[in-house]
This record gives C-alpha cells, structure tokens and sequence, in this order.
C-alpha cells in the first residue's frame, strides 16, 4: 500500500526558522514519521531564511480573499534530507525582522500574519493528497478550526509545546481572519473578552497532544493550566501526553570528553578544568527559572565549581547575570545564542541545570543526558518524566539520572545543586550515572511509534466517517 500522506504544519522549523524547542520537533519528529508516512513540511518564508543556501526555489502563487481584501501567497519549496519542505509567502506574515515580534512586544497584527499562514494551509490541503494534518501551538490553531468549519474529512492532531503562550488577539479581529460569529463564546474560542487561537486548535483539532505525559495531567490543574484547566478538563478526552525525542544525529558525542572539557573550560577563562562544569543554556524567560537561578548564583558558587550560562531573551535577566559574572572567577556569562556554543557545551558539561517553574517537555536535559551529563532539574512536566534521582544504581532505570527538586525556590535549588556536587566528588557513582545516560536511547524512536499509531487511527477513523 502506499504510504499516507501527512502535512506537518509548524511557525518555525530547524534549521530554517528557529526561536525556540518547537523548531527542533518540527524537524525531528516528521524526520522520524518519513518511514511510515510520505510527509511534507509547511512554515512561512520568512526573510531571515536563506533562499539560496537551502536551494528554495519558488512556485506557484496564490489569490485568498480574506475580509474582501485579495492577498496573494507564493508557494516555495525545498528538498531537505529527503523530506520536502514548502514554505509560504505572502508579504504581511513574511517579510519582518523577527519571527514573531521586537523582542520588546509582538507584532500587533499577529492575528492576521498568522490566520494568513494557516489559510494558506487550508488552501493546500483543500487542494487534495493529504491524509492528515499535525499542527503545533497558537500559530497553527485555526488550521483544525476551518477544517471544521469547511466540514472537511481531514482529520487534525493539535500538538501544544506549551500552553502559555495562547495567541489572544480582539474578538474584532476574527471577522478578518474568516472565524465564524459561532466559535465566540466561552464554550468556544473566547477567552477573558478575546479569542485564543490556542483554544481554537484545542477545540477544534480530531485529537491533541502534549509533548510529556506529565504535562497532560498538570495542564488540568489551575497551577499549571494557565487559566484553561476547566475548558481542558472538558475536552480532557482526546488529550494526552507523548514525550518528544531528539534528533540524535544532530548531537554526535565527543569521542574524547574529559580532553574536549578540558579545552572548553580553558576557552571560557576557567584556570581549574577539574570543577565539575554546570550548564546553564535557555531563553531568558520567567518561566525558565531565571529568578531562582540569579538569586541562588552566588550561593551555588561558594561550593567548587565552574557554571556556565548561555542565553538570550529578557534585559532584565541578561543583565542581572552580566552584572554577577565579573564577581565570581567561576561565573561565566554568555549573552547572545550561539547554536555552535551551545552544543559544544552540552558535549562537554557534567551537570546541566533547569530550574523551570513549568516544563512541557524541555530538550535540553534530553541532549544533555545523550551527552551523559546528569541533569539538575525541577520536578515538572517533561523534566519528570525523563529524569530521576537515585541513591542506589540501578541499571535497569528506564528513566535518566540527575539531581530533582520539588519546590521551585533559590533555597532547593541551592541544595540540588549541592547534592549534585556531593555526587560529583564521588568519582565511581557518577561515572555510574554519567554511563547509565548515556545508554540510553532519547531519539525520537519510541515516541515516533505512537505518533504513528495515532495517526493511523485518525486516518482510519476519518474514513469511516
Ligand atoms: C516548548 C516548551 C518545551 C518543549 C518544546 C518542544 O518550547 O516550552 O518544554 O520541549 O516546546 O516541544
């Protein structure tokens, strides 16, 4: 039989278009569907990709009215590492510095720019050969919802990277962007006086899934549900939680770690590469733990180590951390993301700390630990799931070893941090543990195996109608 086809729709894709983990899984899980579907990428051609060097070349255009205004899209497309990749133009969604906005506020038109892209998804997809369609987060929510207005037979699986991000925009814009008068109430997409994209996913889409099976439970609480919890737990039915992988290929170990650290400490400015070197890379954001974090630093220096940190995002944290860095000899601080840093850093590091308040799934501790670094994380969503803390070695854990703390303050995570120390000095279990990651597999295989599944099951039962 000849395989599916799937559409795999995402706001941005690696290597194309990144600000964020949702890019790696845009690459990394269709890569691992190509197998058993015949899978095809959509992201917007924004200015910063690079038409020439991926060898986009450009095809047919297309005319949407949209609120009586004519918009005119053009299809490109290219073939990258066997999957075809196409991508949308069309001048208001495109043709910006940023992705989604200055990194002072986002784009105040975000609701059309990103209507725009899914439309011209629609489009595609109306124009027949798909069997399916996966969609992530806010940017993609009205895919699912004018399938269903359309009364199409393609059934949708909605994926949420992380629900605080929601795509509000003003019930006056959803005349523009073609939701019907029907969707805005609060069984709806209504949400606070606003309608939220995500919620139109959510509400709409054949299936949803998160990106941890924690994170599917803990999106039905008011802690974590971001003010949605009672609208999830109504339509609690046809979510749950896949862990992502990652795509090992793009991490390929050091065959010489203790050397490669050396040469790494001594390239940060460390005089001593014999302190175990703690990691620290992730957007500069609240929900990254960067207040915990900036006020435990100090604390966390006064027990021998060298701490690293890389990232880019709020001012305010850059600076705080900048302003740290000159008075702790072991402190350093990289402001800026630098793709080829960072992985150096997670080939190298020993402890990589994520002390986030919420966590969807995290990669970071998922590459880290393919590096056989031990995690120090907090006990959240995905960060749970893959990671767990031992006093005794069991090589029979299915999880990744670290270090866990459960509540989200500078004095546990101060104490993680010593705990993790105290393992460290202790050269044969760590060993241990740092042998145990690395045995395991964090690729997306298994989970692509339930993707697979489930979309067979969406497909199938689609057409029975
Ligand atoms: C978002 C989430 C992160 C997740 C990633 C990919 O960035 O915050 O936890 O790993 O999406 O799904």
């Amino acid at each position: 039989m000849a395989k599916r086809r799937l559409l795999f729709a995402a706001s941005e894709v690696f290597p194309f278009a990144k600000t964020g983990g949702l890019a790696d899984v845009a690459m990394g899980l269709p890569k691992a569907l190509q197998a058993h579907f015949e899978v095809t990428i959509v992201l917007p051609l924004y200015a910063s990709v690079d038409r020439a060097h991926w060898h986009i070349q450009e095809g047919e255009s297309l005319h949407l009215r949209m609120n009586g205004l004519e918009r005119s899209f053009t299809w490109h497309s290219t073939i990258y590492e066997g999957i075809e990749v196409l991508f949308v133009h069309e001048a208001a969604l495109c043709d910006r510095p940023h992705l989604y906005g200055e990194p002072s506020h986002d784009y105040e038109d975000n609701a059309v720019r990103f209507g725009l892209f899914d439309h011209a998804i629609v489009a595609r997809l109306e124009q027949g050969g798909f069997d399916v369609v996966v969609c992530s987060d806010w940017q993609t929510g009205l895919v699912p919802l004018l399938l269903q207005e359309r009364a199409s037979s393609i059934p949708s699986l909605f994926m949420v990277h992380n629900l605080a991000y929601q795509g509000n925009f003003p019930l006056s814009q959803a005349h523009d962007v073609g939701i019907g008068a029907g969707y805005l109430n609060a069984d709806g997409i209504e949400f606070w006086g606003r309608m939220s994209y995500l919620k139109a996913g959510i509400l709409t889409a054949t299936h949803v899934v998160t990106v941890s099976q924690r994170y599917a439970q803990e999106i039905l609480t008011p802690h974590f549900g971001a003010g949605l919890e009672g609208f999830l737990a109504h339509h609690a039915h046809k979510i749950e939680g896949i862990q992502n992988g990652i795509d090992t290929v793009e991490y390929p170990r050091q065959s010489d770690k203790k050397s490669a650290k050396i040469e790494w400490m001594a390239r940060l400015g460390c005089k001593n590469p014999q302190l175990p070197l703690v990691v620290f890379i992730a957007r500069f954001a609240h929900q990254k733990g960067l207040d915990m974090l900036i006020e435990a630093l100090p604390r966390m220096l006064q027990t021998p180590c060298a701490i690293a940190i890389l990232g880019e995002g709020d001012m305010r944290y850059a600076q705080a951390l900048e302003a740290l860095a000159p008075q702790f000899p072991t402190l350093f601080v990289q402001v800026g993301f630098n793709e080829k840093l960072s992985r150096a850093l997670y080939s190298v590091a020993d402890f990589l700390l994520m002390p986030s308040l919420f966590e969807p799934c995290g990669l970071n501790q998922l590459i880290a630990m393919h590096h056989g670094a031990l995690p120090i994380v907090h006990g959240v969503g995905g960060l749970i799931d893959s990671v767990q803390e031992v006093t005794h070695f069991d090589a029979t854990l299915p999880k990744g070893v670290g270090v866990v703390f459960d509540t989200p303050t500078a004095d546990a995570l101060v104490a993680a941090h010593e705990r993790a120390m105290t393992l460290y000095n202790d050269r044969v279990f760590y060993e241990r543990l740092s042998m145990h990651n690395l045995s395991l597999d964090f690729s997306w295989k298994q989970s692509a195996k339930r993707y697979q599944k489930l979309l067979d099951r969406l497909i199938k039962e689609a057409h029975r109608g």
